[in-house]
């Protein structure tokens, strides 16, 4: 057992401008969540309210077990968009009748619940997560269908919303359709394809086309009820399997069929006795400065999060701009690869990719820890190695059978972020620090790298360089850049699964290997051809 000590001193200036400047960034994400919390904006709730219907996180909170914790997923999606923050679709992990679910809930308040670009790919990213950790899919649907104005964007790739349903279903993951309004059109498809349906007394229209569409197209005369109602489906289609009188009794439905799954998970349990950190996860506040060029030791965070702060490295000593080792996480083993210096060279490189062979022949699932502004330039380690060395860890990353969970504490610049499990990596979540930041490479680097080429340029074609105009152009490059790399735009576009407190860390990373433990976890067999 190694416990890691802390160097962490809560009374110095560092730690309070480093927890300032943290708290600060909080509000403001804080702020962004209070934004898709507010859905449709107080006239629109207070409407659906007077329509005697609940709201989406209402019905999410009815749906789960009492007390239960709820891990929304990428309530930021939209941020900076022009559509509203949430992207009018509520998605995340909840506990039924002891189950963990993933829950996809429409936001009837705004624009009628329609899916807009951003709506499509937070419920992709739903339905994969559901589907690579095994988690029975619950939908409470009360949606318009397609955001029209946006139709090109949607309609084609939104094909796949059905598609994802029915292949959950084939592979044995419940599906589960709780209507509660309009499911209309290619909305239709999705208790079309689920496993179980529910629909609501009065309330559910679930039909191909609505009255005026089937006068246009056949001339019949026709209502909501006979085309689409809950007792129509329910008496006569077949395509209801439970009738429910109300909202409450839908959920309550809904809650019974999750009983009677028999749901097991093919993971293994965790230790039965988990003992906290000995280290405060209170004190992660402090622990990145505010300025990211200034190193931090992830150690400080690892033994703020993992049980009883107990870590044991494998070659401390070698390759020490990365940390690697093992611990338990809720009772959960877990392998850690966490950036230490900004850095990775080729040794760090070489570490990392036996550290993934030796998780995946343990059957370890990993955590990656970024703070890293990319693999090492220059010529002394061009001449050593650092493509095929960066080229072997992104081998060993890619091909890693074992659950991957990202968490970006600072940098997580260039191809560093990949080797590190970013987002096309598919790490099985992904979750953003507000302290991160994330792109190609720093702001300064690339308007700098820009200037030099189109100085380079200039002076080949003989003319005079516009030194003004390069200034200007490095200033607004770098803002440009900045804003881009800041967490609340990544998860604006769905790059993460969420923006979290650190202090939270423990308890969604926690949450997060729990649902992991659905699907079984099974190491790789093959990497591909390691260039020597
Ligand atoms: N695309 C884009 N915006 C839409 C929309 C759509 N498909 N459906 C509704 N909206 C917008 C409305 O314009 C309105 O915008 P506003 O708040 O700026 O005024 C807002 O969503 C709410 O619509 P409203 O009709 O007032 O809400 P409602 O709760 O009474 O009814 C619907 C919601 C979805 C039942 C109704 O708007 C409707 O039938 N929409 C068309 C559905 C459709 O045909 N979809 C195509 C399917 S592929």
């Amino acid at each position: 057992m190694t416990i890691v000590k802390s160097a962490v001193d809560t009374s110095s200036g560092e730690y309070a401008d480093a927890a300032k400047a943290m708290v600060d960034k909080i509000a403001e994400v804080d702020e962004a969540h209070a934004t898709a919390l507010a859905g449709g904006g107080p006239s629109k709730v207070e409407r659906h309210r007077k329509r005697g219907k609940l709201t989406a996180r209402e019905r999410i909170e009815l749906l789960v077990d009492e007390d239960s914790p709820f891990l929304e997923l990428c309530p930021l999606a939209a941020w900076g968009s022009d559509f509203q923050v949430g992207a009018s679709v509520v998605t995340g992990i909840g506990v039924v009748e002891g189950v963990e679910c993933m829950i996809v809930a429409n936001d009837p308040t705004v624009r009628g619940g329609t899916s807009n670009p951003w709506t499509l790919r937070k419920s992709l990213r739903a339905n994969e997560i559901a589907e690579k950790n095994r988690l029975p899919v619950i939908s409470l649907v009360e949606s318009g269908g397609a955001d029209l104005p946006t139709q090109k964007e949607v309609f084609i790739p939104g094909g796949a919303l059905f598609r994802d349903l029915t292949r959950l279903s084939a592979q044995g993951i419940p599906t589960i359709a709780l209507v509660f309004g309009n499911s209309t059109a290619g909305g239709a498809y999705i208790p079309g394809m689920s496993d179980h349906t529910v629909m609501v007394k009065e309330r559910s229209k679930v039909f191909l086309g609505g009255p005026p569409l089937v006068k246009m197209a056949t001339g019949e005369d026709a209502d909501d009820e006979s085309l689409g109602g809950a007792d129509m489906h329910a008496t006569t289609s077949g395509l209801a399997d439970h009738f429910a009188v109300d909202e409450p009794d839908a959920l309550r439905l809904g809650r019974s069929i999750v009983k009677r799954l028999n749901w097991r998970k093919k993971g293994p349990a965790p230790r039965a006795e988990v003992r906290e950190p000995r280290h405060s996860p209170e004190e992660l506040l402090g622990v990145v400065p505010a300025d990211l060029k200034v190193p931090f030791n992830p150690r400080e965070v690892i033994a703020r999060v993992v049980d009883d702060s107990d870590f044991d490295e494998f070659k401390p000593r070698y390759g020490s701009s990365l940390v690697t080792g093992w611990a338990e996480l809720h009772g959960y083993p877990v392998g850690i690869l966490a950036n230490a210096r900004g850095v990775l060279f080729s040794e760090e490189s070489q570490k990392a990719t036996q550290f993934i062979q030796l998780a995946n022949r343990a059957e370890t699932p990993l955590l990656f820890l970024h703070n890293t502004t990319g693999y090492m330039v220059g010529a002394e380690y061009e001449q050593g190695g650092i493509i095929k060395h960066g080229a072997m860890m992104i081998n060993a990353v890619s091909n890693s059978k074992v659950p991957h969970i990202s968490l970006l504490m600072g940098s997580s610049y260039g191809a560093g972020h990949y080797g590190m499990c970013g987002r096309a990596y598919d790490p099985r979540f992904l979750f953003s620090w507000p302290s991160a930041k994330s792109a190609v490479m720093g702001p300064a680097q690339l308007a700098g790298v820009i200037s030099i080429v189109g100085r380079a340029a200039a002076e080949a074609k003989g003319q005079p360089f516009d030194e003004a105009g390069d200034a200007a152009m490095r200033e607004a490059v770098e803002n440009q850049i900045e804003a881009e790399s800041l967490p609340m735009f990544l998860s604006g576009r769905l790059y993460d699964d969420g923006v979290i407190d650190p202090r939270d860390t423990r308890t969604v990373l926690g949450m997060c290997l729990s649902a992991i433990h659905n699907a079984p976890i099974e190491g790789a067999e093959n990497f591909g051809v390691f260039r020597m």
